[in-house]
């Protein structure tokens, strides 16, 4: 006898938290696993988060957020991202990026409809889509084309239930970072079938190489059917203040407030105050990218140098996606015994979808020191292998 519907039941629970309770009763352990920055939040914004509190703004604010807000988004949106967006009806501050994807997938979805979700994934895509009574169809990207999509496969699995496409560049968890032709190839197949984009751009600032983040909603006939998603979580280290924001069209960002005004009300009123700091505190983003980079060269030569690992040079996030296909273990089974007998938590790759299968997927928004111990643990549990 259940209380539970079967749709949630059905829905497995993240195979992340599954893996860090196992971690939470290890001892001794080096974690590569969680995904969010260890730098404080920016000075700027945190100063003006402490001074909202000081001033009592502990009101809702509007249901679209700040119009204040609205409008710096709006500003940065069209001059960085070439996004035209009417800060009154087309941006929609959120509770995290993660509220932002919800949202728009109920906002957008009937039951029954498809998904296209190029994996592996962020964990939250597929069950996103499955509570709003619609079905993902996974499309694979390959370690051999450095995690990029192949437009063709995509263009395959469109059906007659096929409603939207998800993008997200840079990725989690393989670092991958979509170039303009591929946008183009997934932008071409929206406009010939009359399909959303759902375009997660959260890593957009944690890019290297002198790689390029393109927002596909700018691209020529884009901008009515693409569902633009960012936040403020990785980019300035303020995954716990909870704030994101979409843009899309007057009509499809009005009806995913339709459903925010009901859950949600508004978003933190605090954090909207110390994210109107954004602007003045990029240069610390740009510090934190010059250290994730530091950290993403030092483990991914580190791993490489380990017999029986190998793993391509992420260009975005902060996520090394090593193969572990050599040892001949199941990525789940290789990080139980990482942790048990090597002491190392990371996240097996089979989590994010059936293409993660053989990897695994190792954070480096951890220190420098953290990095070299765990791979001195890594390679030593490798050779007792
Ligand atoms: C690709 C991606 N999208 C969205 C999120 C959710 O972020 P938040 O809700 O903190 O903005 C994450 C978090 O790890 C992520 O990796």
């Amino acid at each position: 006898m259940t209380r539970v519907s079967k749709r949630v039941r059905d829905v497995p629970f993240s195979g992340i938290r599954k893996f860090f309770d196992l971690v939470a009763e290890s001892k001794d352990v080096v974690s590569l696993g969680v995904g969010e920055p260890d730098f404080p939040t920016p000075a700027p914004m945190k100063d003006a988060g402490i001074q909202a509190i000081e001033m009592d703004y502990s009101a809702y604010t509007s249901n679209y957020g700040l119009l204040e807000l609205r409008e710096k988004i709006a500003e940065k949106l069209s001059k960085e991202n070439g996004l035209a967006a009417d800060p009154k009806n087309q941006i929609l501050v959120t509770t995290g990026t993660s509220e932002a994807l919800d949202l728009a997938f109920r906002a957008i979805l009937e039951p029954g409809d498809e998904v296209i979700v190029p994996e592996p994934s962020y964990v939250s895509y597929n069950p996103c889509v499955w509570f709003a009574h619609a079905k993902p169809v996974s499309v694979p990207m390959r370690e051999e084309d450095n995690f990029r999509v192949r437009p063709e496969e995509i263009e395959e699995r469109v059906s007659k239930r096929t409603k939207a496409i998800i993008v997200a560049s840079p990725n989690n968890p393989t670092g991958g970072v979509q170039h303009k032709e591929h946008l183009e190839g997934i932008a071409e197949i929206a406009l010939k079938h009359d399909l959303t984009v759902i375009s997660d751009e959260l890593y957009e600032y944690l890019i290297y190489d002198n790689e390029r983040h393109y927002s596909i909603g700018s691209f020529k006939g884009m901008e009515d059917r693409t569902i633009t998603i960012n936040g403020f979580s990785k980019a300035y280290a303020f995954t716990g203040w909870r704030l994101g924001y979409a843009t899309a069209s007057p009509e499809i960002i009005e009806n995913m407030m339709k459903i925010h005004q009901y859950i949600m009300l508004s978003a933190p009123t605090i954090a909207q105050h110390a994210a109107l700091k954004f602007t003045e505190s990029r240069r610390y983003t740009k510090d934190m990218v010059k250290e994730y980079d530091r950290r993403r060269k030092l483990l991914v030569a580190g791993l490489n140098d380990i017999p029986g690992i190998s793993c391509i040079t992420p260009k975005g996030a902060f996520y090394a996606f090593a193969n572990i296909k050599k040892t001949g273990i199941k990525s789940e089974k290789f990080a139980e015994r990482l942790l048990k007998e090597g002491g190392v938590a990371a996240v097996p790759g089979s989590t994010f979808g059936p293409s993660g299968e053989g990897y695994m997927r190792f954070s480096y928004s951890v220190s420098r020191e953290t990095i070299k111990e765990a791979l001195e643990r890594i390679g030593k549990f490798m050779k007792k292998l």
